[in-house]
């Protein structure tokens, strides 16, 4: 069995005493090796939940970050902290490049030299099967469908403010006997970029998406053409879009998938 555990989003499992704020980390469980993937916004917080998981940090084989942004990394000192030093840390190249929101910085708040003392670094921009059958997605090359994009998220590139490229966001993909399994982070290089991407690659159907989507930004077409594309093209998986999803979307999903939507707060586990 396949066991995928939200360990932090914006909201926790009513009833608990898991800790809520804006970001993402997922648990990924194959049954013979464990990936955490992302951190959540907050050491402090990260640990408190992982402790009613009662997670074994020494069980963790191997740690992935979607993108550089803080809500997804600001809980890499927790990690470090807990973690047996050389595991490897999966990320892609452009992860360090310095990134602003409203010009104030955004990205990674922990230096790579901190990283390299810790974990083995492993920037690649290409698809890796980090363990057996759980894998990242690469960079989203193709961006033909809109992005999950911020007018606020911008890099400097020889002192010009341009829009951030997103190169360094991407998601992860988890081999189940059901099906393709879709963990994002944020999802900035766009929720159908990334889906397409994923079945240009693997094979087999996708069966599940959760996490962030940043559909906060679409408009009523953009919606209209997700819903549309994740029941023509996708064959309506089972979606749980959380964190930067926004309401307005996870409504127009679920008035148009009904049960299939469903949110996925801290504390959630999903198994396959
Ligand atoms: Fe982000
Ligand atoms: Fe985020």
């Amino acid at each position: 069995m396949i066991k995928i555990t939200c360990v932090v989003e914006n909201e926790a499992l009513p009833g608990t005493s898991f800790k809520a704020k804006h970001g993402i980390a997922w648990l990924i469980d194959t049954g013979s090796a464990r990936v955490l993937f992302d951190t959540g916004p907050d050491p402090d917080l990260l640990a408190h939940n992982a402790a009613l998981l009662a997670l074994d940090w020494a069980t963790i084989d191997a740690v992935v970050l979607s993108h550089a942004h803080l809500d997804h990394t600001g809980g890499l000192p927790a990690v470090i902290a807990h973690t047996r030093s050389s595991i490897p840390l999966y990320a892609h190249p452009d992860i360090f490049r310095e990134r602003y929101s409203r010009r104030a910085r955004c990205g990674m708040g922990i230096g790579q030299k901190v990283l390299d003392d810790h974990f083995h670094l492993r920037l690649d921009d290409q698809p890796v099967e980090m363990v057996n059958e759980v894998w990242t997605t690469g960079e989203i090359v193709e961006r033909k469908f809109f992005e999950g994009r911020s007018k606020w998220h911008e890099v400097q590139i020889d002192g010009e403010w341009i829009p951030d490229p997103y190169r360094d966001d991407f998601s992860v993909v988890v081999k189940t006997g059901e099906g393709l399994v879709v963990l994002c982070g944020c999802c900035h290089a766009g929720l159908l970029n990334t889906l397409s991407q994923i079945s240009r690659t693997f094979d087999g159907k996708i069966i599940t998406v959760a996490g962030g989507t940043h559909l906060g930004s679409a408009d009523a077409a953009m919606l209209a053409k997700a819903v549309d594309a994740l029941r023509d093209d996708y064959n309506q998986p089972r979606l749980y879009p959380s964190h930067c999803t926004g309401q307005k979307a996870f409504n127009v999903l679920a008035d148009a998938f009904g049960e299939k939507v469903q949110p996925c707060p801290a504390g959630t586990v999903l198994t396959f």
